[in-house]
């Protein structure tokens, strides 16, 4: 892994990671910033997508067609659909579907896949840094172009496709990444219970901020990997 892409759909998710890059230089595509610099010994690009799966799909070819991205890390916040789970817990997709297409017809173009699998070493380093912090599951990760927000909602979701926890972005990005055969992971932070209760309140951004660290720590991890 050379240069590691970041991608956060909102500001909140992304402006820590931002005061860290070292030789910080910011370029624009497309509408969106891309912030360049160094994590420790890891060249990053970071970016604020935007919200959905068209925004996440764009950053994401972006990161690899334009700054030559070899991974893709995905921070942000997401709806619990897990009864084990609370708010502030954590979620490392070991596998990321969208809960809004036909898995059929998803299938029959490139890469021929229903869902998309996050890569295992890259998902390993980011167990090691959650490890003994905080409490986390892995598992299925759903992705939609819709807040959750509606118990039945929820309900349907969960039973289709088994996801510990739901957001907008995952997906696309893992399809992007499969597509150009290249890893990505997914790290959530719960967010809000994807139910009748979930507004956008003051622990998104306690959450997005959680994640954005455990991302700042798994890539220092990764570099001191490197030799
Ligand atoms: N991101 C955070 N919470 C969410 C929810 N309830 N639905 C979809 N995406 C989310």
């Amino acid at each position: 892994m050379t240069k590691i892409g970041v991608i956060g759909a909102m500001q909140v998710e992304i402006e820590t990671i931002a005061t860290h890059l070292a030789n910080r230089q910011e370029i624009v595509v497309a509408g969106n910033r891309f912030f360049s610099g160094y994590l420790g010994s890891i060249a990053v690009v970071l970016t604020c997508s935007g919200i959905g799966k068209v925004n996440a799909a764009m950053a994401a070819q972006i990161l690899v067609s334009v700054f030559s991205c070899d991974a893709i890390l995905n921070t942000g916040i997401a709806g619990n659909l897990s009864d084990e789970l609370h708010l502030g817990d954590f979620v490392v997709a070991n596998k990321v579907v969208y809960h809004d297409m036909d898995k059929d017809i998803l299938a029959q173009c490139g890469p021929f896949v229903s869902y998309f699998t996050p890569d295992a070493a890259l998902c390993q380093h980011i167990c090691q840094c959650l490890d003994g912090n905080v409490n986390y599951k892995v598992g299925t990760i759903a992705t939609g172009d819709q807040f959750v927000e509606d118990e039945a909602v929820k309900r349907d979701i969960i039973a289709r496709t088994g996801a510990l926890c739901t957001e907008m972005e995952g997906g696309a990005i893992g399809h992007v990444a499969q597509k150009n055969g290249i890893p990505f992971a997914i790290l959530r932070c719960l967010s809000d219970d994807a139910d009748d209760a979930a507004v956008y309140d003051n622990f998104f951004e306690q959450a997005a901020m959680r994640s954005a660290d455990i991302t700042v720590r798994t890539i220092g991890l990764l570099g001191s990997d490197v030799i």
